[in-house]
């Protein structure tokens, strides 16, 4: 018989000791150990029911519950031993526990396993996570609200395909970032609310043969509900393929606004400038100054996808109930919220401090015949067929490229070759401000509009 290693919390059916490779090959202490508040509480909780339920002494859940807050200042400070030898942040903080208080660490896991013991961490985390990611995601609305009042009347091309379409006003794009926002935050909060259910006292797999009382644990750590079946409750992760769900739409969000920003301040574009201090410069090239933020935001969308991607192929083929898989739920988990949570606050900083070049703005839909729709329109409501205006308008817009003008700028003799039916009152609708502040009706770009819209969003956010 091999000498056993005597640190490892499981070793009575064994004969040797773990291959070093295997040890170091299983181990999540490394990453779990961001679980190891969740793990302090959700343990503390289970010692108190056990208390009430009579299993422990009172000397003994004192003793474990006062071990646990000795052990989290631990860790707060930097001194636990931590050993990849203990595995998990289960097992490490457990091994400390009875090194610290003696047998009343050892009677701690009764009735529960590390099964119900991780589903429930995890859940704690992605409870405050979601937490956390609404927060910015609101502090974010509110800027982008506070910017789309502030260019509520600038006027920039409306882009399809990337070419000059219509006017619009910089505020509608901004309230269009907006509502993208406002659906991420449902649908975080909504997953949160779906994940707030607790696996605690499913044990391994079956339940348990003491008689826990799980309506305590669940309301002293604030789950709506204790799960219903515990084949189910430790092996299900839909918790975390819904929120790897949301933070890749909210990444996909994020990283369509970086497309535009770095549009944007191209010098092609030449739109918008962003603080300095959101940017960096080129060691070579000395006229450069690069969006280094928003594109970093649309990179670490990829990681964020992948996670997703990596937690459904995790699932897929995983029969009930707890399989060691599991455990690699965490590294995609933390990765994609650390890349959400930092994403969502360099944006909520960033971008409501943009500074719109407004002339170039203007000048941008001006030189695109952005009123090109607005003058057929007139012509419509002069009795002309939509096709047939359409084809007169282009016939315009051809003159006006071959002469380097837009249409505004044709004498209205020149706009009657094409059509008898323009009168001088022709040129109200083919002022930018003119075409914007026509599209006054609900979702419209009108800056009366955009005025209106941020007043529905101001109170929804101070409402909720
Ligand atoms: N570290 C494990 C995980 O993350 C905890 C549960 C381990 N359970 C087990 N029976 N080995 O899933």
């Amino acid at each position: 018989m091999t000498d056993k290693t005597s640190s490892q919390l499981w070793t009575g059916r064994f004969t040797e000791a773990t291959d070093a490779f295997v040890e170091a090959f299983t181990a999540s202490e490394h990453y779990d150990r961001r679980l190891y508040r969740q793990d302090i509480r959700g343990s503390q909780a289970h010692a108190r029911m056990l208390n009430r339920v009579g299993v422990l002494s009172d000397a003994d859940t004192r003793a474990i519950v006062e071990g646990l807050d000795a052990i989290a200042g631990e860790i707060e400070r930097g001194e636990f031993p931590w050993s990849p030898a203990l595995e998990d942040v289960h097992m490490n903080i457990e091994a400390r526990l009875t090194e610290r208080i003696g047998d009343a660490g050892k009677r701690l896991h009764t009735g529960r396993s590390r099964n119900d013991q991780i589903a429930t961490d995890v859940r704690l985390w992605l409870r405050e996570t979601v937490e956390e990611a609404v927060v910015l995601l609101r502090r974010f609305q509110a800027g982008l609200v506070d910017l789309a009042e502030r260019e509520a009347e600038t006027v920039m091309p409306g882009f399809t395909h990337l070419q000059v379409a219509q006017p619009i006003t910089f505020g509608h794009h901004m309230l269009a970032w907006y509502e993208m926002l406002v659906r991420d935050e449902g649908r975080f909060t909504d997953c949160g609310n779906r994940a707030n259910v607790m696996p605690l006292g499913s044990a391994a797999l079956a339940g348990t043969t003491f008689p826990i009382d799980r309506a305590q644990t669940c309301a002293e750590l604030g789950f709506d509900a204790p799960s219903r079946n515990s084949l189910d409750a430790v092996s299900d992760r839909d918790f975390a393929i819904e929120f790897l769900s949301a933070a890749a739409t909210a990444m996909t969000h994020l990283s369509r606004m970086a497309e535009e920003l770095i549009l944007w301040t191209s010098p092609m574009f030449d739109f918008i400038d962003l603080p300095d201090r959101y940017c960096t410069g080129s060691s070579i090239m000395p006229q450069k100054k690069n969006p280094d933020v928003a594109e970093l935001v649309r990179g670490k969308t990829a990681r964020v996808h992948g996670a997703l991607h990596a937690m459904l192929t995790l699932m897929k083929g995983q029969p009930l109930a707890y399989n060691r898989d599991n455990q690699e739920d965490k590294e995609p988990l933390f990765d994609a919220a650390d890349a959400l949570l930092d994403s969502l606050r360099a944006f909520a900083d960033m971008v409501p401090k943009l500074a719109v070049k407004r002339e170039h703005t203007r000048e941008a839909a001006r030189r695109g015949f952005a009123t090109a729709t607005d003058l057929a329109d007139y012509l419509v409501r002069r009795g002309v067929a939509f096709r047939d205006a359409h084809e007169i308008v282009g016939r315009a817009v051809r003159q006006g490229v071959d002469t380097g003008r837009d249409l505004a700028q044709m004498s209205l003799e020149e706009l009657q070759q094409f059509s008898e039916a323009i009168e001088a009152d022709v040129f109200e609708v083919l002022t930018l401000e003119g075409s914007v502040a026509a599209r006054d009706h609900v979702g419209g770009t009108a800056p009366a509009q955009v005025h209106a819209q941020v007043a529905a969003a101001r109170e929804r956010l101070a409402r909720e």
